[in-house]
């Protein structure tokens, strides 16, 4: 088995949140083992990104959302929240994305 072949099966969903604390159009900011993760409940549907903006590594978790993306509060570059590409600048790098799923109660992140 590849070494890339070897993370991935060591990638498992963890639970980050109850779905009752993250209603819809707000965010919050989990850690994950060393990753700092944002998971946005985007009109009432789930998204899970870096919390670290590519442009100057500043956290995003105090960034407006709008429909799909969420923006910078430092110098207001946007990101798309399923893909994690930057739209526009002074971002150019995407951030990381995550798998994200609803298991009864609770929002799992895959990591
Ligand atoms: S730190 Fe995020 S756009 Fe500059």
């Amino acid at each position: 088995m590849s070494t890339e072949a070897n993370a991935a099966a060591a990638a498992t969903f963890t639970p980050v949140l109850k779905l009752a604390d993250l209603p819809a159009n707000t965010k919050k900011a989990v850690q994950v083992g060393a990753r700092c993760i944002l998971v946005c409940n985007n009109n009432d549907k789930l998204f899970a990104i870096s919390n670290v903006c590519s442009h100057n590594e500043k956290p995003l978790e105090r960034g407006r959302m709008g429909n799909g993306w969420i923006a910078c509060p430092v110098h207001g570059a946007r990101f798309d929240l399923a893909t994690g590409a930057a739209l526009n600048l002074p971002a150019k790098l995407p951030v990381a994305t995550y798998e994200v799923r609803v298991s009864g109660d609770d929002i799992e992140v895959l990591v």
